[in-house]
């Protein structure tokens, strides 16, 4: 007992995680929680002897927390993406970074998925007339939309939800074409029935539907802009469940009023959770408010990893999922 008191450690959780994994935290050690994450007076209060956070994606980690943070070993990132965490100063200060890989991958593809059928389609529109009465009978041309099935589909960085992204694709019979820095080997190629193309503005030319799975770094911000959503084909549909301000969203709003674009389905945003009001009033956007991991055994999964992340390091083991 007295052992077990000697060894606990403080460690700050963000907001409120699904599931047990928080308990299983505070069975070992001393938790403090707080909805405003670091921003909260209850982050404040125990910054000063902290050993563990574990951070949400709207919570920023740079050097000046950390040098408020002396005794802190490890910050376990209730995601997969780590743009909210400065890798270099973490590692300049000997904190370890955790992430939640894989136990997304599916359910964020799925979501996906779903923004561009819904968006293509039209859904969200058609959900939108149908309830405030515009329904008046069907005609043959009545809420066109674009075709999915059959037509090709360019995937934007080709990892784990990029290739979950390729497999319902190619379950709907699409030709897939992806674009990333360093090719995949041939083999992986083949399984995924993906073909590569070298550059991003040669797959904007072909594709008739483009899904963004790349992280956000100062070189994919704004990677969307004006000029790169002209090269988009007519008639195109853009979906992007990674990051926000990888699209310029006010030139997004102006592609999808004055084309090349038909529709942008979207799970994240510039400034979550502000969305730009030029795109709030584009009724060929489906907008979802960062729902991507957001089914119930995905949640779980992600935070009972994210702290089985803080156990193994204040064990003094190896995390199981670190950033490198
Ligand atoms: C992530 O993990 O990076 C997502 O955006 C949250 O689901």
């Amino acid at each position: 007992m007295t052992r077990l008191t000697e060894s606990m450690a403080t460690v700050f959780v963000s907001g409120t995680l699904p599931g047990d994994a928080v308990a299983r935290l505070r069975a070992q050690h001393d938790v403090v929680q707080d909805e405003d994450g670091v921003r909260s007076s209850a982050f404040d209060a125990c910054v000063g002897r902290v050993e563990g956070i574990v951070t949400l994606l709207t919570d920023r980690i740079d050097g000046a927390l950390l040098d408020r943070a002396p005794h802190l070993r490890v910050v376990a990132n209730v995601a997969v993406g780590v743009d909210n965490v400065d890798l270099v100063a973490c590692s300049t200060r000997g904190v370890l970074v955790t992430n939640t890989p894989d136990v997304l991958t599916e359910a964020t593809a799925d979501l996906a998925f779903g923004l561009l059928l819904a968006a293509a389609r039209r859904i969200a529109e058609g959900d939108r007339l149908v309830r405030a009465g515009g329904f008046t009978g069907w005609t043959p041309t009545f809420m066109l939309g674009s075709r999915v099935h059959g037509t090709t589909l360019g995937i934007v960085g080709l990892g784990r939800i990029g290739q979950a992204m390729a497999r319902r694709a190619r379950g709907f019979g699409m030709h897939v074409l992806y674009t990333q820095r360093s090719r995949l080997a041939e083999p992986m190629e083949r399984a995924l029935g993906a073909t590569w193309v070298p550059s991003l503005d040669e797959l904007l030319g072909l594709a008739d539907s483009v899904s963004i799975h790349c992280p956000l770094t100062p070189e994919t911000t704004h990677l969307f802009d004006g000029p790169r959503l002209a090269r988009m084909r007519a008639g195109s549909t853009l979906v992007n469940t990674s990051r926000g301000p990888i699209v310029d969203e006010a030139a997004l709003a102006h592609a999808l009023e004055h084309g090349p674009l038909a529709a942008a389905g979207l799970d994240v945003f510039e400034d979550e959770p502000r969305v730009d009001p030029a795109l709030l009033a584009r009724p060929n956007a489906v907008l979802a408010p960062h729902i991507g991991s957001a089914d119930r055994p995905t949640r779980e999964a992600m935070a009972s990893t994210a702290i089985a992340n803080v156990l193994e390091v204040l064990a003094g083991r190896p995390p199981i999922t670190p950033v490198r």
